[in-house]
């Protein structure tokens, strides 16, 4: 598919999305925004370039599983306070954000969520300890990474912890003086869990009404999980509803207002070993992951490309690249579909966007693309 056609298709798709979504007043400051693994070792706080970022989220910190407080160790503390002593001496400055939870403790950290969000006694132990760790080492704000809630009852309760916490944000501000921490959270790329055994859906008035936005999480789409390849985070796909544009929509639909939604962005892909070297679309049965365990960063996914002469896709139906070379398959996004998401993202009139994760880009490309393409409101 030639690049022209590509990128027709998608101006063509953005100036629909701004006719039906009209235009509004007041557009709060943009959030470009990413998470920083503090499990990179060889990406210390010192190696970002703030020039691409408002915001950056420090991944991650978990609660104690029974007092559901932050023990910190040591060494812990002393990454919390290099993280935002070093991004306060930066130029231009960020905002950071604490992100608690995370998706690497899969197993175990939904059921830590769920015991604490179930009593209000446990709510608030975690409550004034995200605080005090916040305020403690400097933050400008709390983030909520449950992946995910279970049930309807535990959707429940966190609207309950999420009422409670920012309950509490205002009274801290209140009696310190000082600016309230921001209050966000990552959620699933969806409104709705349309895909589970268990069907059930986010309390969005209460997400609404809470937090100061929502990052929705719009990739792991496909992995090495399933035996076929498909796009890590297709913005469309015309054959099911895991995409992008579907889930946003649906946070809209639920209530949520474009302004407290900031798009997630991958800066990864996702990798196969095909089956059938003479098989490699959409759909192409695998035998397993590929390099990477399944998983590449766009630095790594550049190296593969350089290589050799491997083939490159843009496919148009979901906004996304595909690469194969021999039996290895990779879906990622590159700084062209990364930009053309974006022009969605900003015909949505949506408040911004996030990168999952930084020190996965090669030399800022993604980024500062990203950056770039959002057009500022005069
Ligand atoms: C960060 O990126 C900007 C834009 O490319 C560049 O001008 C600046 O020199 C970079 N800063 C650092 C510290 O590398
Ligand atoms: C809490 O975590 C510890 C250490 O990981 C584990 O041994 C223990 O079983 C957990 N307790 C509960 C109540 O989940
Ligand atoms: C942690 O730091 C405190 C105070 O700086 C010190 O008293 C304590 O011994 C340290 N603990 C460990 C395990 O290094
Ligand atoms: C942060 O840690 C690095 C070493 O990883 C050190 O060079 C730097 O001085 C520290 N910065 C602050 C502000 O503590
Ligand atoms: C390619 O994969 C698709 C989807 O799994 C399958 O329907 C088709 O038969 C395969 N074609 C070949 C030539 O293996
Ligand atoms: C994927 O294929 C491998 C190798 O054929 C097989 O062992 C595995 O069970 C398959 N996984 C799924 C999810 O179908
Ligand atoms: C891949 O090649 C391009 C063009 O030569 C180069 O700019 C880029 O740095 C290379 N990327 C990696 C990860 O080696
Ligand atoms: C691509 O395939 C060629 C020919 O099989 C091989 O030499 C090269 O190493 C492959 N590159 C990658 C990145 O797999």
């Amino acid at each position: 598919m030639a690049i022209h056609n590509f990128l027709h298709i998608l101006l063509l798709l953005c100036s629909l999305m701004i006719i039906n979504t009209g235009c509004t007043a007041e557009v709060p400051p943009a959030v470009k925004a990413a998470y920083y693994p503090s499990f990179s070792p060889d990406f210390p706080p010192s190696a970002i370039n703030t020039s691409f970022f408002t915001h950056i989220f420090y991944a991650f910190l978990v609660p104690n599983n029974v007092t559901f407080k932050f023990d910190l160790s040591n060494s812990t503390a002393l990454l919390l306070s290099n993280f935002t002593t070093t991004l306060r001496h930066k130029t231009p400055p960020v905002k950071t954000l604490l992100s608690i939870g995370g998706a690497a403790d899969g197993v175990v950290l939904p059921f830590v969520f769920a015991r604490l969000a179930s009593k209000a006694s446990s709510r608030s132990q975690f409550i004034q300890s995200a605080i005090e760790v916040a305020r403690k080492f400097g933050f400008d704000g709390l983030d909520l990474d449950w992946e995910f809630p279970q049930s309807p009852k535990e959707m429940k309760d966190l609207g309950h912890l999420l009422k409670e916490w920012r309950h509490a944000l205002k009274e801290e501000s209140k009696s310190t003086a000082r600016l309230p921490l921001l209050l966000t959270a990552a959620v699933y790329f969806s409104a709705d869990f349309f895909l589970d055994a268990i069907p059930r859906s986010y309390p969005a008035s209460s997400l609404k009404k809470y937090l100061d936005w929502i990052n929705p999480m719009c990739y792991d789409y496909n992995g090495a999980w399933s035996n076929t390849t498909g796009p890590n985070a297709a913005l469309w796909n015309s054959n099911s509803n895991v995409n992008s544009i579907y889930g946003l929509r649906s946070w809209i639909k639920a209530g949520m207002p474009p302004e407290k939604l900031v798009m997630g962005l991958a800066q990864y892909g996702r990798s196969w070993e095909l089956q059938n070297l003479k098989n490699h679309s959409f759909g192409a049965t695998a035998i397993g992951p590929g390099p990477g365990a399944g998983m590449l960063s766009y630095h790594q996914v550049e190296t593969l490309l350089n290589q050799s002469g491997a083939i490159v896709v843009y496919d148009v139906d979901t906004v996304s690249v595909y690469s194969y070379n021999g039996s290895t398959w990779v879906s990622y996004d590159d700084a062209f579909t990364t930009a053309a998401k974006i022009g969605f993202a900003q015909a949505l009139r949506l408040r911004g966007y996030f990168f999952w994760a930084l020190s996965y880009d090669s030399d800022w490309k993604i980024s500062a693309q990203a950056s770039k393409s959002w057009i500022l409101d005069e």
